[in-house]
C-alpha cells in the first residue's frame, strides 16, 4: 500500500531509534533493536508478504566500514559531487557530506529514503535523496559514487559491477566496501580493512572483517595493432 512521506516518517521514528554507528561513533542513525521485529512490523505496515528486509534500519558493515574510511580520508570528497548509491540508511552519505562533499543519495526502498533524509537532519547535514534505480546511467553530474554492502546478492552484484567498471572508465572515482559478501568484485584494489562490529542475531558473528575497494576500470580491450604476431610454427619445416 502507497504511504505519504509523513506516514513513512512517522512508521520509522515508531521502530527504530536514533543510535551510534560502531565504527563510526561520529554519527547516529536509525537503527533497529530487532530487524526481525521490524521486517514483520513493515510487512504488516505495507500489506505485503512479500516485503524486502529492511535494509534501511541497520547501519550495514559495508556501509561503517566505507563511512569510517571517507571521515578519516576527507580529500577524497571534499567539495565533489558524489551520489551515495543504495544508500540504506544514509550512514556513507552522511560521512561524506560531514567531509563537504555535495551529496545525493539514492534507494530504490522509498523506506531508506526517508531514514536518510531523517539521519541527516539528526548529523546536521544536508543531503538530496531520491527513491529511484539508477543502475546504467551515466551520471554526467557525479564526481565519486559510493557504494556501501551491496555484494550480496548474484544478479544485481553483475549489473553492479558492469556499470561501476564503465563509470569508473569514464573517470570517476568508485569507492565501495565488502563484508565478505558472496559476489564482491575481484577487479577492485583495495585501500583499507576494518574489522566491523555487527549485529549477531543478523550476521551470525560480533566483527565482520570489511574491505574498503576502489573499482578499477575495465581491462582495456586490445586494438589490432596490440595483438602480437602468431609464434613462427616450426612444424612445417
Ligand atoms: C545491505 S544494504 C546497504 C545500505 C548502506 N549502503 C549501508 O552500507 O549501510 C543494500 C541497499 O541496497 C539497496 N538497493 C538494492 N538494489 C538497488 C538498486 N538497484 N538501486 C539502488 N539501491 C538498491 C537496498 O534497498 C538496500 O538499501
Amino acid at each position: 500500500m502507497r504511504k505519504t512521506p509523513a506516514e513513512r516518517r512517522a512508521f520509522v521514528l515508531e521502530q527504530t531509534q536514533l543510535a551510534g554507528v560502531p565504527l563510526v561513533p561520529e554519527l547516529r542513525v536509525y537503527q533497529a533493536r530487532a530487524v526481525n521485529a521490524v521486517w514483520f512490523e513493515t510487512a504488516r505496515w505495507l500489506e505485503r508478504d512479500d516485503a524486502d528486509v529492511p535494509f534501511w534500519c541497520v547501519p550495514w558493515a559495508g556501509g561503517q566500514a566505507l563511512a569510517r574510511y571517507l571521515l578519516d580520508h576527507p580529500e577524497l570528497v571534499r567539495g565533489a559531487r558524489v551520489l551515495d548509491f543504495a544508500c540504506g540508511g544514509g550512514v556513507v552519505g552522511i560521512a561524506a557530506a560531514r567531509v563537504g562533499a555535495r551529496v545525493c543519495a539514492v534507494d530504490i526502498d522509498p523506506l531508506a529514503r526517508t531514514a536518510t533524509e531523517l539521519a541527516a537532519e539528526a548529523n546536521g547535514v544536508t543531503l538530496e535523496v531520491t527513491t529511484r534505480d539508477v543502475v546504467g546511467a551515466p551520471l554526467p553530474d557525479v564526481d565519486v559514487l559510493l557504494a556501501g554492502d551491496v555484494w550480496y546478492e548474484r544478479a544485481p552484484a553483475a549489473r553492479f559491477r558492469r556499470w561501476f567498471e564503465r563509470l569508473a572508465g569514464r573517470g570517476l572515482t568508485i569507492l565501495t566496501s565488502d563484508a565478505g559478501r558472496h559476489y564482491a568484485p575481484r577487479r577492485a584494489r583495495e585501500l583499507a580493512r576494518y574489522e566491523v562490529p555487527t549485529p549477531f542475531d543478523l550476521e551470525a558473528a560480533a566483527t565482520r572483517m570489511t574491505r574498503v575497494l576502489a573499482i578499477e576500470p575495465p581491462a582495456p580491450v586490445p586494438s589490432h595493432d596490440d595483438v602480437p604476431d602468431p609464434a613462427p610454427s616450426c612444424q612445417n619445416g
